[in-house]
């Protein structure tokens, strides 16, 4: 049976599974041209059972995992969201109501179009205080992939990594979108407006704990290599 539940702060409910059906509702192609060809070669050799996604807009990454994973495996994916858009998004207009709406939409079509169960977590909330959670839900050390694409901000990326981090298993892989990605600003880059100097942050000061996976620079790939 799958299931998809939707946990915010404190309260949960579990929903029965929608039935999808119809097509995908995507408005950007954010995830094909960042991520898709280096999963695929990621996802030929490596097989999470147990995911943990920040940032999940319209469901984009998480529907590649549903049906890449699950057709020859149950798993387990837990989404992070605040459905409120980054500071980035604020002059775009967007309706994250809709979005939202979209990400439900999305991952129940993907759900009905796997063979195997998923059981799909949905966390409504900011991601430092999701994460804390689930670390004091005693899920340390049990996620066999952590995808980091929630806020770009660099104070925000640095407490979600570290979290990350802490929640990932010895031998997972941890990715981070937008490793080199900045916004052009009426004054310049912004360094504290970007994920780099976050990341950067994490594994200097990780270096005994994870390695580099090398790979094109627009994600940053690594493994958990010590606790
Ligand atoms: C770039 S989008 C994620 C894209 C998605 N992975 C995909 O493949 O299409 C970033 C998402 O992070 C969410 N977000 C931004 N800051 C956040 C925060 N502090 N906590 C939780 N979610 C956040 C936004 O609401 C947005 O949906």
């Amino acid at each position: 049976m799958t299931t998809a539940s939707f946990s915010s702060d404190s309260r949960s409910q579990v929903a029965e599974r929608p039935d999808g059906g119809g097509e995908y509702l995507f408005t950007n192609n954010w995830f094909e041209s960042n991520a898709k060809r280096v999963w695929e070669k990621l996802f030929a050799q490596y097989k999470p059972g147990k995911v943990l996604e920040i940032g999940s807009y319209e469901g984009a990454s998480t529907c590649y995992l549903i049906e890449k994973l699950a057709q020859n495996l149950s798993v387990e994916i837990h989404c992070i969201d605040s459905w409120g858009g980054g500071i980035e998004h604020v002059n775009w207009e967007i309706d994250m109501a809709e979005v939202e709406a979209r990400f439900s939409h999305n991952t129940a079509l993907a759900i009905s179009r796997v063979s195997r169960p998923v059981s799909l977590v949905v966390h409504k909330g900011l991601s430092h205080s999701c994460l804390a959670t689930l670390i004091s839900q005693n899920q340390g050390n049990s996620f066999d992939l952590v995808y980091v694409d929630g806020s770009h901000q660099a104070p925000d990326v640095l407490a979600d990594a570290v979290m990350a981090f802490l929640l990932l298993k010895v031998g997972g892989i941890l990715i981070f979108d937008d490793y080199v990605w900045s916004e052009n600003l009426s004054y310049g880059r912004d360094p504290l407006r970007c994920p780099k100097m976050a990341i950067d942050a994490f594994v200097n000061c990780y270096f005994r704990k994870v390695e580099v996976i090398p790979a094109p620079l627009r994600q940053l790939y690594m493994r958990k290599v010590a606790e």
